[in-house]
């Protein structure tokens, strides 16, 4: 059983309008925690269930977290202030494979799925990096990339800011002239079933973070159930436990 902990916030800053970027002290989970990895957070006690929000960063004793306000429970969340304590349980999941023999890694992030690639790329050396954002007052963490990679580039659905149009669109533009080996994506689903059909479609390697609906966070309701063909059968998987990371091949990402 994972231990929960309740956690210091340290920092806290409104990135975007309703997307809230927090620090919180631990020592376990900023040693633990792997990339891709997320905490299951109680939101306060207008809630009954947790969240499950990705870990951006964690070191040193710190562990960073961003979320938009969705609801109840994350509106909760974004009024704790600074020194309130927060009951966190993780790190849980399957997080990011990160292998020595990838030379060209490549990351796509769309939305608030951009943030639990920073750590990720982090770990990387210097990934290619798309960054997809519906519109410029939405564009995030982009300081940020640019601090680990030589090459990122920033995308709005509206074209008000960078890259105009969908980031998978120049993804794929990039992909008809640069080498890749290995793709790591989190963001919305229609997104996702993009780079999926673009890395199959090029027999490139591919990582998605999926992001579920959960309960438990710990494999025992099934809310997070994802339909899998791993090793050729059709089977369930569970987003918390076997995921939230799978290859491209392993999910049925069903429109
Ligand atoms: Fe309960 Fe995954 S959230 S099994």
């Amino acid at each position: 059983m994972k231990k929960i902990e309740n956690c210091k916030l340290i920092r806290k800053s409104e990135i975007a309008e309703g997307i809230f970027d927090f620090t919180i002290l631990s020592e376990d989970i900023s040693k633990e925690a792997q990339c891709g990895q997320f905490l299951h957070i109680n939101c306060g006690e207008s809630t009954f269930l947790r969240r499950p929000i990705s870990i951006c960063d964690a070191n040193n004793g710190e562990v960073r977290f961003i979320f938009e306000v969705k609801g109840e429970g994350t509106s909760s969340l974004a009024k704790k202030e600074i020194g309130d304590y927060i009951d966190v349980m993780g790190p849980l999941g399957h997080g990011f494979e990160i292998k020595d023999n990838i030379k060209n890694p490549v990351i796509i992030g769309g939305g608030i799925g951009v943030f639990p690639l920073y750590k990720l790329a982090k770990c990387l050396d210097n990934p290619v990096v798309f960054l997809g954002f519906r519109n410029k007052s939405r564009v995030v963490m982009e300081k940020e990339f640019d601090t680990i990679s030589d090459m990122v580039i920033v995308g709005t659905d509206d074209g008000s800011y960078g890259y105009n149009g969908y980031i998978a669109s120049a993804m794929e533009q990039y992909l008809a002239s640069h080498e890749c080996d290995m793709i790591y994506s989190c963001g919305p689903m229609p997104m996702l079933r993009a780079v999926k059909r673009l890395a199959e479609d090029r027999g490139i390697k591919c990582q998605l973070s999926l992001e579920q609906r959960m309960g438990c966070g710990i494999g025992a309701c099934l809310v997070c159930s994802c339909e899998t063909h791993k090793d050729g059968t059709e089977q369930y998987a569970k987003v918390c436990t076997n995921g939230p990371v799978f290859y491209s091949e392993e999910v049925t990402l069903n429109d």
